[in-house]
């Protein structure tokens, strides 16, 4: 029998210190500001764009919501943001991603000036993650090793698999592994033998985006399972990669879905939220 990682627990005590942090900062003058940019009517983005906008007025944080129609064209997604780049109310800008697909993303990230990137997809912000030298780390990978960290296990010298290699949360995840001396291996559609790797995962991260694709015989007997999926079943219930019910008499550890990941990452973005305040204020 598993220990269930609650991270939305941790993810209050982070949001309740960051809450803290903010009202010294707007005794200072400091009010740190987010603008989230939704374009579009995917539910599932509507729905994290909902709980960013709710996890910033618990905080204190000051938002803005760009709500676009699905035919906004690349040009004024981009004229949009470079005007936020330039908007001192605002400190992070974030893009929700997918975009409809007459939009390049990467365009779009790129367009974001790297000091308001909270969502670390820069490329200049990549490349300060990938040499371990970075302000702003990507919101889910950095929750998922805050949730490792809170099983008091580390990460050096363990077997580390990440299924998914994205650049949203497989390789930047696989790079926070390793800089804590994780020995990591990333798996994908192609690779083979698959359950083979992932049985000898002392640490296994699944982003693949299906619906209870790892079952028990993939997983090492205790085994830290963490779930970034956030799929629907065949009933329309919300469930993430990992066949949770199987999978928990395996694991030593392992998050739920919902309620392990998901808050995590909102919490991260708060946090990278608050430090861009800092850092344009000089303050850091
Ligand atoms: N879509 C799914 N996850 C994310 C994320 O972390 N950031 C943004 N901007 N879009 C997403």
């Amino acid at each position: 029998m598993s220990q269930i990682i609650d991270g939305k627990a941790v993810s209050v005590k982070i949001k309740n210190d960051l809450a803290v942090e903010v009202a010294s900062l707007r005794e200072s003058g400091v009010k740190p500001g987010l603008a989230v940019i939704i374009v579009g009517n995917n539910p599932a983005s509507r729905v994290y764009v909902n709980n960013k906008k709710k996890a910033c007025e618990e905080i204190g944080i000051y938002s803005e919501e760009y709500a676009l129609n699905a035919e906004t064209s690349q040009e004024e997604l981009i004229n949009l943001v470079e005007h936020l780049n330039v908007d001192d109310k605002i400190n992070g800008i974030l893009v929700q991603l997918p975009l409809p697909e007459h939009i390049d993303e990467n365009a779009v990230i790129q367009a974001i000036s790297p000091l308001k990137d909270v969502d670390a997809f820069h490329v200049q912000n990549v490349g300060h993650i990938m040499i371990g030298d970075f302000e702003f780390l990507p919101c889910t990978p950095s929750g998922v090793m805050e949730l490792i960290h809170s099983t008091g296990i580390e990460v050096e010298g363990k077997n580390c698999v990440v299924i998914g290699r994205s650049n949203i949360v497989g390789k930047p995840m696989a790079m926070l592994l390793l800089h804590e001396n994780g020995t990591v291996t990333i798996c994908h559609s192609r690779t083979k033998n698959l359950a083979q790797i992932t049985a000898g995962a002392d640490i296994l991260v699944a982003a693949v985006g299906r619906a209870k694709f790892v079952t028990a015989d993939m997983v090492k007997e205790g085994a830290v399972v963490i779930d970034v999926g956030m799929n629907r079943d065949e009933n329309g219930k919300l469930c993430g990669d990992v066949d949770f019910e199987a999978v928990k008499d395996k694991a030593s550890f392992i998050t739920p879905v919902p309620g392990g990941v998901g808050p995590m990452t909102i919490a991260t973005l708060m946090k990278n939220t608050v430090k861009a305040a800092k850092i344009q204020n000089h303050m850091e």
